[in-house]
């Protein structure tokens, strides 16, 4: 893995799309090579997967089939897309990993984190980011942002309790890797939190600076 891994987390609606629309336009600018990708989902098989996991009508789906299938979805993302980019030497610039496990399925689904870790290993074997971003802004600013809840998708229905549980999960994991998982404060404009990942990332030396 000779490129550059870097991922973005946070609750729905917390702006993950349009920050890396903005860090892909800033990367371009500085003629870095990058692919940008996301989970579930990002190579041929594992939208397919996506799809199965967010049907709305699959209301009957064990907590355990959802952590399979999203930790399915990442090994074949990561052998089809992520894996591929990094040995070019790119930075990969990918809309939730494993983090988001931990927290929607563990914390907010409630099933073990031995499990979780169990089955991701074999999902992502030594593929850890070099930084994750976690947009921080509770789930209930969050919808508001997006004007409210997609009834179509199975996770975003999940209720208010679930999402809440999700976001403390994901405060709780900012202690425990304090060197890949970093907190981005998202109270200002898209652009000011633009400028803060930007400068976040060229202080690590994980992207080239202007
Ligand atoms: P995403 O497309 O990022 O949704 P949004 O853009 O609305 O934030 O992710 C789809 C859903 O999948 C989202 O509700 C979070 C959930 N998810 C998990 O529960 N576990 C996972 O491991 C991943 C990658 C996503």
């Amino acid at each position: 893995m000779s490129g550059t891994f870097i991922v973005f987390e946070g609750c729905e609606g917390a702006g993950k799309s349009t920050q890396m629309r903005l860090l892909s336009e800033l990367l371009q600018k500085r003629g870095a090579a990058h692919t940008v990708t996301r989970e579930p989902g990002g190579s041929e098989i594992s939208e397919a997967i996506r799809k199965v996991i967010l049907d709305g009508r699959f209301t009957a789906m064990t907590d355990e089939c959802e952590a399979l299938l999203y930790a399915a979805a990442r090994a074949q993302h990561l052998a089809d897309t992520v894996a591929p980019a990094l040995a070019r030497g790119e930075i990969v610039l990918c809309d939730r990993y494993i983090f988001s496990s931990y927290a929607y399925q563990g914390a907010g689904r409630g099933l073990p984190r031995k499990f979780l870790e169990e089955i991701n290993g074999y999902a992502v074997s030594n593929y850890m980011p070099d930084l994750a971003l976690f947009l921080d802004i509770p789930p209930a600013q969050a919808f508001d942002r997006k004007h409210g809840v997609d009834e179509d998708d199975r996770m975003e229905c999940a209720g208010e309790g679930f999402h809440a549980r999700v976001y403390a999960g994901y405060k709780r994991m900012l202690a425990e890797f304090p060197e890949t998982f970093v907190a981005v404060d998202c109270s200002g404009t898209k652009f000011e939190t633009n400028a803060k990942i930007a400068a976040m990332l060229e202080e690590r030396g994980l992207i080239p600076r202007a």
